[in-house]
């Protein structure tokens, strides 16, 4: 196949996965474990079967393709997740998963073109749940695969309407006993979700650390009571002090004017959210990041330290539970460097980086030798319908991941 070709076969599977759960704004909504999600994962499983891979689920529903060239030998993986946020974007995850697919398809025919055999195999995975909007945290599959969630937590967490991650998974098919392949590398293609590589017209980012990321649950507790007959001295009223508390945390980053602190207030439930009724307790899910891992904490303890104030004025009382997070870490240079010689080979430009949003990578870094890329995004818009990258750019980040692929099957990163 040429150039050419690999490229348009890669669009027309890159149009059809984005019919799953597609949007009438363009973008798709297939939250983990969705009617939605178990469509998309069927039709991966057959185009990989079709390309003589063979498909496995563990039991938190990663999705494992497996394409046996030495047999016995470890596995390069390679991949990311397939599920989005609501109203989410086409790019984000998906990308990644199909990139990889044929990313490790090509790399294998080149193997065979070649008549030689490569030191490892190569498997494509679908980590499962890594938007965390379903069912929280986010990065699930790959947390337990990396050994940093129990199984049985994960597998019992459940969504909003109380539905389990097991019985999501079940309903849709994808939950199985397999144990996972034994990986001697790991590789990650991603949309930047940033305006980095677009502002300065580069083509790949090399992922050389991340942010750091911390997530709460916090709660605010009132009393239930009539929004006309309760006079205003009486009320403990959760949503003014959940109120106070959105404002707090957006505080925090306003103040930080030298280091980047990026703050939300991302998800809140009321109770009982009535017309008439003064809210008796409100659920937020706080998440705080930032490149200064010192920074980060400071603003934690800034933001516990405005708690007492806002119980007092509100009359409510609040508790907080950190639920998630990560710190800023590196990828290993030898794949930073590995990647850059490829992307120079194929005549790409590239430029380090740092991830700002997590990713199935920044687990699977901690447990084997693992290389991110970015392409851009258009104007950084993500979580988003409008989230885009041009074919061009998502078409050279695959080339790029099929001969990242194709050196470490070689062992590339095993010296390093
Ligand atoms: C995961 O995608 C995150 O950035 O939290
Ligand atoms: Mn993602
Ligand atoms: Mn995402």
């Amino acid at each position: 196949m040429t150039s050419l070709d690999h490229d348009k076969a890669f669009l027309a599977d890159f149009a059809t996965l984005s019919q799953f759960g597609e949007t009438r704004g363009g973008g798709v909504e297939r939250q983990a474990a969705t009617a939605a999600d178990g469509e998309q994962r069927a039709w991966l499983h057959q185009w990989l079967t079709d390309r003589g891979a063979e498909v496995h689920y563990d039991g938190v529903g990663n999705q494992f393709g497996l394409f046996t060239v030495t047999p016995g030998a470890p596995y390069v993986l390679s991949g990311s997740h397939l599920d989005s946020q609501p109203l989410g974007g086409r790019y984000d995850g998906a990308y990644g998963v199909l990139a990889s697919a044929h990313a490790a398809h090509r790399a294998v025919r080149q193997w065979a073109t070649a008549g030689s055999s490569p030191r490892y195999n190569v498997a494509v995975v679908n980590w499962f749940n890594e938007e965390g909007s379903r069912f929280k945290p986010s990065m699930m599959g790959s947390s337990v695969f990396t050994g940093k969630l129990p199984a049985e937590t994960a597998l019992a967490t459940t969504d909003p309407a109380g539905t389990t991650v097991e019985d999501a998974l079940r309903a849709i098919g994808t939950i199985g006993d397999y144990e996972g392949p034994d990986v001697a590398a790991y590789a990650e293609i991603h949309i930047e979700q940033g305006r980095g590589l677009e502002n300065e017209d580069t083509t790949i980012g090399l992922v050389d650390s991340t942010w750091a990321a911390r997530k709460y649950q916090v709660v605010v507790r009132g009393d239930q009571s009539h929004t006309g007959s309760t006079i205003m001295a009486d009320r403990r009223d959760a949503l003014l002090g959940a109120s106070l508390l959105v404002v707090a945390v957006r505080e925090l980053a306003e103040e930080s004017t030298q280091t980047p602190l990026h703050t939300s207030v991302s998800e809140m439930t009321i109770l009982p959210n009535s017309p008439v009724v003064v809210a008796r307790e409100v659920r937020l899910h706080v998440d705080l990041r930032s490149p200064d891992e010192a920074l980060l904490d400071a603003a934690a303890k800034k933001l516990a330290g405005t708690i007492p104030g806002i119980e007092e004025r509100a009359s409510v009382s609040i508790e907080q539970v950190q639920t998630h997070g990560w710190g800023v870490a590196p990828f290993p240079a030898a794949g930073v460097e590995l990647a850059a010689q490829a992307a120079d080979d194929l005549g790409l430009s590239h430029q380090n980086v740092m991830t700002v949003a997590g990713h199935d990578s920044v687990n699977m870094k901690d447990v084997a030798p693992s290389i991110m890329l970015f392409v851009p995004s258009v104007e950084g818009i993500s979580h988003n319908e409008g989230e885009f990258t041009h074919d061009q750019d998502v078409c050279a980040g695959t080339d790029l991941l099929t001969e990242v692929l194709h050196r470490l099957m070689s062992g590339a990163m095993d010296s390093r």
